[in-house]
Formats: C-alpha cells, structure tokens, sequence
C-alpha cells in the first residue's frame, strides 16, 4: 500500500472527501537516522497501515502540519501511545482531546532536525502551515499550500481545481491569498523555502508527486500568488 518516493521516504494514499468530491489525501513517512519513524499529516491508521509501519520502524512522531490536517492524530495517540504528536498553535483549541500535543512552528530545535528541516508560512494565522524539507531526498513536503489537481475528464474534481485555482498545475486558490494578511513575513518564509534544493515536492491531495523542474514550478506557484520574486531559471 506505501509508494517508496526515494530513500527513506514513504507515501501511503486513500480516499478523501472534501466538498463531495474525492481529492485523496495521503501520509508521508520518513524513516530518521535512528531508524524511527516520523508521520506527516496522518491518514486514519488501520491494521493493514500498521502492518507496514511496522515493517519500516516504531512510530517516533506524528505532524499535524496546519490547522485542517488534525483529523487522524488521534487514531496514532491510539495505536502507538508512545509516540509524540505536534501540531499548530489553532490546534490547542481544537484539539483539547489531545493533551500531550506539542507545538510545532520553526523555531525548534526539534528532535528530527538532522533529517528535517522546516519552515512556518507565516502571515496566515488561518491556515498556519508548516512546510518541511527531507534533507535525504531532497523532498518538499506540502500540505494544503499548493493544490496540483489533475484528472479534468472528471468533472467533480474539474470543479474543484477550478475553485482551488489550480488546473493542471501547482497553484493555490483566491481563498488562500486572502487569507495571507502579514506578506511581508509571508515573502520572508518563501525565501527560506526557495533556498533549500528541492528534487521533488509532495502535495498532499490529488496528483501527490511533482518531479522534472519542481523548483520552476514552485516559483511559478509563489509568483501566482503574488510571491518570490525569483525568475525561472534566475
Ligand atoms: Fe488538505
């Protein structure tokens, strides 16, 4: 059920509604150093999922990575007690059901820095994501960010690429430029982001891999936005 991405990074992909309309979400799996496991917007774990983290190494940490994707922390709390949850600053509200939760932003030091780095897009206290970056593979890990929805001869997800803004591309939606109320701080992370070598990005709904000139297209995807000030190729 996992796709092995490149070394030590794992996906595994379901089925997940949002609006009616299946975009699939997934969980991105990245085995440390010390053979531990760290869990990226957990998917709902069940005995066949656990089957194959299990393969792979004890489940370490669980990532909450913005204010929407909480929905199956609880499901990790269950199934591996010992393993630390975080999340962000919104998510203490919501998620009062999870006392031992810790805040994630990026001011660390975390305890999967060796492997890891981050970065909080700040400026969006709504959507509060943090981005991260496997050093290893080099692979951005996106959340909710950037959409890259494919598939238009189906046309519940046509309709729903076309109100994230995204057709065919990475890109983000109307919604979530309004929703970035400090650019300045917002330009500051971008430009943390576009210094780290990216060989592929993983976005964590619909058409979930991005290879080729992944860094091209995430400075189109900031420039739609009205980001980085980078040219393609510059
Ligand atoms: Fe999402």
């Amino acid at each position: 059920m996992f796709q092995r991405i490149a070394n030590e990074i794992w996906v595994c992909r379901r089925p997940f509604k949002t609006l009616g309309v299946d975009i699939s979400g997934q969980m991105t799996i990245v085995r440390l150093k010390d053979g531990r496991l760290w869990l990226h917007s957990p998917v709902e774990l069940d005995d066949e999922i656990c089957a194959e983290l299990d393969l792979l190494g004890p489940v370490a940490y669980a990532i909450a990575p913005n204010s929407f994707h909480h929905l199956f922390l609880g499901t990790v709390f269950e199934r591996y007690p010992k393993a630390v949850l975080y999340g962000t600053r919104n998510l203490f509200e919501k998620r009062r059901d999870l006392p031992s939760l810790q805040f994630l932003d990026d001011l660390g030091p975390f305890p999967w820095g060796e492997d890891i780095r981050q970065v909080r897009m700040r400026g969006n206290s709504i959507m509060d994501e943090v981005v991260f970056y496997h050093k290893l593979s080099r692979t951005l890990i996106l959340t909710d960010l950037f959409f890259n929805i494919h598939h238009h001869d189906h046309w519940p997800l046509k309709l729903f690429g076309k109100l994230m803004g995204s057709s065919g591309q990475l890109s983000s939606s109307r919604l979530f430029r309004l929703m970035i109320r400090d650019k300045k701080k917002f330009q500051q992370s971008v430009t943390t982001v576009l210094r780290w070598e990216i060989d592929q990005i993983l976005v964590t709904h619909n058409e979930n891999l991005l290879e080729g000139d992944v860094k091209g297209q995430l400075i189109e995807a900031f420039n739609s936005i009205g980001f980085a000030r980078h040219r393609r190729g510059g």
